[in-house]
């Protein structure tokens, strides 16, 4: 089962893989809603994960990590997305449609909920869909008592998604490394209020 490898090799790296592995060792390797399919992202997702990196949407609301090509992507899912990222497809044997995670991040005491689609698929109600599944395994099997988000004050869309899945605005942020604010938003505003970004 290669993407359980993946997820233990990162683990004897000493890297936190730990949710994505338990998932693999219980047998969770897929999450589905009535229209998508969850499974984790993989070097052989490489041409997918490098249109998405290029695509408008990233770039004008997450940031430009420099992949340019097909070594590049790979690389950056080994290092960044397969511990924690899933790929969204319709099926799985359908062209993916994003990816959506939860990502440990510095500056904030618990996991960060994230999702990004090619625009192509915008305002298919996709996000609030694949969010709402992640969410609720993050919470009720994986056991998270609190989940953040972070995400850039103009971007309406990510917000609105939030909204939609029932976390809060707790407030804004900076976090360690980035010169930006972000909006915090949270599923307990009590318990969320720890978060060590710089409060606005
Ligand atoms: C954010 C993103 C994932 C949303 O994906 P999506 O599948 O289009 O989201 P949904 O269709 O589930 O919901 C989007 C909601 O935002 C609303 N929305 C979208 N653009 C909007 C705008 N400019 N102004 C107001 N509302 C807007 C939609 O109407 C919808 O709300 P509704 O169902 O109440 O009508 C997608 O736009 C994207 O990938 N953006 C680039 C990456 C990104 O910003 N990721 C978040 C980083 S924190």
């Amino acid at each position: 089962m290669p993407r359980c490898e993946a997820y233990s090799s990162r683990l004897r790296k000493g890297e936190r893989a730990i949710d994505r592995l338990r998932d693999c060792v219980t047998g969770m390797t897929e999450l589905r809603t009535e229209r998508l399919t969850l499974t984790g992202v993989v070097p052989e997702d490489a041409a997918f994960i490098l249109e998405l990196l290029k695509d408008p949407g990233w770039l004008a609301n997450i940031s430009d990590p420099g992949v340019r090509n097909l070594e590049d992507a790979r690389a950056y899912i080994e290092d960044r997305l397969s511990k924690s990222l899933w790929l969204v497809a319709r099926d799985r044997s359908s062209d993916p449609v994003g990816i959506y995670g939860l990502v440990d991040r510095k500056g904030l005491p618990h996991p960060d909920i994230g999702y990004a689609n090619l625009s192509r698929h915008a305002g298919l109600g996709y996000a609030t869909e694949g969010a709402t599944v992640l969410l609720h395994h993050a919470m009720h099997v994986l056991g998270h008592k609190v989940i953040l988000a972070i995400t850039k004050p103009h971007n309406v869309a990510s917000r609105r998604v939030l909204e939609k899945i029932g976390l809060r605005f707790l407030r804004t942020v900076q976090l360690p490394g980035h010169d930006r604010h972000w909006v915090l938003y949270t599923t307990q505003i009590e318990e969320a209020a720890g978060a060590n970004g710089v409060g606005t």
